[in-house]
């Protein structure tokens, strides 16, 4: 890290490697002999497509992505793909079911319900969405076109620990929080999506794998731009991609490779993980919003002291002290660390060595 940067614990857009951004800073004025900037070029330029297929091939080998399954670039982040995947795939059968562990698997059903017979499958809301459902309580109809699920709830700090089993029904799996911090069987699903402002790259796009069968089953009113058929067959260009942003995911790929790819990122995640919940399982002034150890997540760390004045006065210290972003959403309230992929162990050590210090000083 360079002296001047702070540790940023935020959900999302969150922080990216520094050597990614020093590589986009060293390639902004002239990308490699172009004279100009990635920005600036033509998504059709033969340069452009170089940085594309690149991106694309190098995601599709970090996440050993087989034949049967395309990567897509979309407009619209993670939010537009709860409208596409309804679109694209409730018309097979009308329904479709889903797990609402957080608040964006909700709002995902939620949109879902304007285009066809919506069910839940399982719902964690009656203990504020702080444990993950177990097979045993997930209900899918034999008929449903797909299961939705949300791997990572952002909001609440919980992650499903496996892959829920479907009986053969397509599974779609919002993966934002957690895309890329550990490997992943893609030939299980359907459908999977991340909008990568977390994991991947700077705001402004979704990535998006689909089991090319799953596609053409589109309802009529679906816009062309969010169209999984076409997306394919146009390989991402329909009309101009989030051409930057693309780039830079090439850039954070390539750093992913350099670190050892998924299977390292899952080590180094645990690692940064069991720091903070060894602590927090320790402490008395601090306590972990989520107690099951199978469920909590290893990108978003929420906890609280359960005094709303001191939270708000650990988070306000800890800005003061380089650690920005701590408070919690507001439907959870105390404390939420983002820990993602670009959070380094030193990052969190320095949380946690932070957070002994202000037990120290308010027990
Ligand atoms: C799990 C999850 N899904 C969806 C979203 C919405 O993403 P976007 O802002 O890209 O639409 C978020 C945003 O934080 C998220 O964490």
């Amino acid at each position: 890290m360079t002296a001047d940067r702070i540790y940023n614990f935020s959900a999302g857009p969150s922080m990216l490697p520094v050597s990614v951004l020093e590589k986009a800073a060293s390639e902004m004025l002239n990308y490699r002999g172009s004279g100009m900037s990635v920005m600036e070029m033509s998504h059709r330029s033969k340069v452009y497509q170089a940085i594309f297929d690149e991106t694309k091939a190098d995601l599709k080998s970090i996440l050993k992505v087989p034949d049967t399954h395309e990567v897509l670039f979309m407009h619209g982040g993670a939010t537009a793909q709860f409208a596409a995947v309804a679109m694209n795939l409730i018309g097979k059968t009308g329904k479709a079911d889903y797990a609402v562990t957080g608040n964006f698997a909700n709002l995902a059903k939620k949109e879902a319900a304007k285009y066809g017979d919506v069910a839940e499958a399982c719902s964690s809301a009656d203990k504020n969405h702080t444990y993950i459902p177990a097979q045993s309580d997930i209900k899918v109809r034999p008929d449903a076109s797909y299961f939705y699920y949300c791997s990572n709830n952002t909001i609440y700090g919980t992650e499903w620990s496996y892959v829920p089993e479907t009986a053969g029904i397509p599974i779609v799996c919002d993966m934002s929080s957690d895309i890329l911090s550990k490997p992943v069987d893609v030939s299980k699903y359907g459908v999977i999506f991340a909008g990568v402002q977390k994991n991947m790259a700077p705001a402004g796009m979704a990535a998006v794998i689909i089991d090319k069968s799953l596609a053409g089953n589109e309802l009529a009113i679906t816009p062309t731009i969010m169209n999984y058929k076409t997306t394919i067959e146009k390989d991402s260009m329909y009309n101009t991609p989030p051409c930057y942003t693309i780039y830079m995911l090439g850039l954070v790929l390539k750093w992913v490779q350099s670190m050892g790819g998924l299977e390292a990122m899952e080590t180094i995640k645990r690692e940064k993980a069991a720091l903070l919940y060894d602590y927090l399982d320790n402490s008395t002034l601090f306590k972990a919003c989520c107690n099951d150890s199978a469920s909590r997540s290893d990108m978003n760390v929420t906890f609280n002291t359960g005094n709303e004045e001191l939270d708000a006065q650990f988070a306000s210290e800890a800005g003061k002290a380089g650690m920005s972003n701590l408070k919690g959403h507001r439907n959870v309230g105390g404390m939420r660390a983002s820990i993602y992929n670009a959070m380094p162990v030193e990052g969190v050590k320095k949380l946690v060595e932070f957070m002994k210090d202000f037990e120290m000083r308010n027990k």
